[in-house]
């Protein structure tokens, strides 16, 4: 018996999950197949029934589907209740479970394969949209000494900070020119400013830029102007495609229940994305 899983998206041509999945499933042994499927951008919800009716037991979320998910979940688990977006989901007869394993995918990426440690440390989280919903809270888990939330537009980090309520002090919110000089350990950029061709920094208008140990860009695939900003500086810097790997890594443990080995997936992947360029 072969268990079906797809991931949804549009676009969806370059996903590197379906290879990602069957890498895991291979290493441990597990009887399932994984495909990419294009979904018209209105037909989501009909696309994830089409999926159900067939067999289908989970499915992964992208863009621009998250929200939507997030809605036609039955069931969510808390971390995508604070994330307020699903990148996961299963089936389990009528039920949908909706999950969010994209913040404990950053998390680790830093903290396992980067040995970047984030307790007692000061943390910068750039971008208040869909990516730095789906990564605070678990951030916060690791009690940072801070975790300063920044944003171009204000209120939509400040909107962000509120959510996190009143049981920690922990969290503030910034705009990006507030930041000119201020230290951090770990920065993480989660705006979409490297999806762009001209590829700005969302540090283009901050002079001088904060400073940080660690750099982390949630892109991959290529340097971004943040990465190469942060390798002038002399940090170290990441770019997101660990991120990738152990999210999916996530979620194959909750379909599966068994924790595949990311370390040899994540150096495959790499030294497929390297032979492309
Ligand atoms: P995503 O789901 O990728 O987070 P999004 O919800 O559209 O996409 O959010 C994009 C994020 O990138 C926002 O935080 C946005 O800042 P604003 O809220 O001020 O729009 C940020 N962003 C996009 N382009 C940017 C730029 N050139 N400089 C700084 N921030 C930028």
């Amino acid at each position: 018996m072969t268990d079906h899983y797809a991931v949804f998206g549009n676009p969806i041509a370059h996903s590197r999950s379906p290879r990602i999945h069957a890498m895991f499933a291979a290493q441990t042994g597990q009887a399932l197949d994984y495909e990419a499927r294009l979904v018209p951008r209105d037909g989501f919800a009909g696309a994830l029934r089409d999926f159900i009716v067939q067999g289908g037991r989970g499915a992964n979320v992208t863009v621009p589907f998250k929200l939507e998910a997030h809605a036609l979940s039955t069931q969510l688990t808390p971390r995508a209740q604070a994330a307020g977006a699903v990148n996961t989901l299963r089936f389990d007869g009528s039920n949908i479970l909706g999950d969010n394993t994209d913040g404990v995918g950053l998390v680790r990426d830093l903290m396992q394969n980067h040995y970047c440690k984030l307790k007692a440390r000061r943390v910068l989280l750039i971008g208040a949209g869909g990516a730095a919903r789906g990564v605070w809270q678990p951030l916060l888990d690791e009690s940072p000494a801070l975790l300063v939330v920044a944003n171009r537009t204000l209120h939509k980090a400040q909107a962000l900070v509120d959510e996190a309520g009143s049981s920690t002090r922990h969290i503030e919110a910034a705009s990006l020119d507030t930041l000119a000089g201020r230290a951090f350990d770990v920065i993480i950029n989660a705006t979409s400013t490297g999806l762009n061709d001209t590829d700005t920094s969302p540090f283009g208008g901050v002079s001088p830029a904060p400073t940080g140990e660690f750099f982390y860009e949630m892109m991959y695939g290529r340097e971004t102007a943040f990465m190469h900003q942060a390798h002038a500086s002399g940090a170290r810097v990441s770019d997101g495609l660990g991120m990738l790997v152990e999210q999916a890594a996530e979620a194959f443990y909750l379909w599966r229940g068994v924790r595949p080995d990311t370390a040899p997936v994540l150096a495959a992947i790499r030294a497929e994305l390297n032979d492309q360029h």
